[in-house]
């Protein structure tokens, strides 16, 4: 079984999708760790997320694993990722990897921003998670104090804007839902009833019922 789980930053996309793997025995990507790498590696090099050049060569040599994913949480690296991102050639040089992942059985959740689109679009389930940006910057915020660092919720909140609208305006694989996509609104719902939401699409969809 494959599970494609797009949406935008802070959504809850993350946890569901490493939780809806464990439920059901799957292998777990986070696509967006992919990027990030790309982006970390660009930064590490002394070269500009915006060189084209440098983020195409830094996607093609892109190894899975060169860095933990610890390394590649913060703000620079997200920032850097979603410009790299928008370059149809970086995109281009990560899609073997993901379908490959995709395909090794029992199978994957993989969760990002085009999976449903371009990645999987077979998948056998798709769920679109999303949440308004004021709810997002909030958990943003949560887990930044969480972790000691200081944040502006004005700030956090500008962060996501500009973030959702580089990944959902640039021309390739943009951030939207797929026709066949399970929208999930988790803006009112705490984590553990938004996972239940999401395994209730996916046996709906596996019992070949409509999801509530
Ligand atoms: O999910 P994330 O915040 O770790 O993603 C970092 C950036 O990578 C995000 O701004 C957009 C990009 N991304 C993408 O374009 N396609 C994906 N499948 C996953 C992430």
């Amino acid at each position: 079984m494959i599970i494609a789980i797009d949406g935008p930053a802070a959504s809850g996309k993350g946890t569901i999708a490493k939780r809806l793997a464990a439920h059901y025995g799957l292998r777990h990507l986070d696509s967006g760790l992919l990027y990030r790498g790309v982006a970390k590696a660009v930064i590490e090099g002394g070269r500009d997320p915006a060189d084209r050049d440098a983020a195409v060569a830094a996607a093609r040599a892109f190894e899975p694993g060169r860095y933990p994913a610890s390394a590649l949480k913060g703000d620079d690296v997200a920032k850097a990722a979603s410009q790299v991102a928008a370059i149809p050639q970086v995109r281009e040089a990560l899609i073997a990897f993901q379908r490959s992942f995709a395909r090794t059985r029992p199978g994957a959740v993989i969760d990002g921003r085009d999976i449903g689109t371009v990645i999987a679009p077979d998948a056998d389930v798709k769920i679109f998670v999303t949440a308004t940006p004021e709810e997002r910057a909030r958990r943003r915020l949560l887990e930044l104090q969480g972790r000691g660092e200081a944040a502006d919720e004005a700030a956090v909140l500008a962060d996501i804007l500009a973030r959702d609208a580089r990944d959902t305006g640039r021309a390739v694989a943009p951030l939207r839902q797929a026709p066949d996509a399970h929208l999930l609104d988790t803006t009112h719902l705490a984590i553990d009833p938004a996972v239940r939401a999401a395994i209730d699409i996916v046996e709906a969809v596996r019992a070949g019922r409509k999801p509530a």
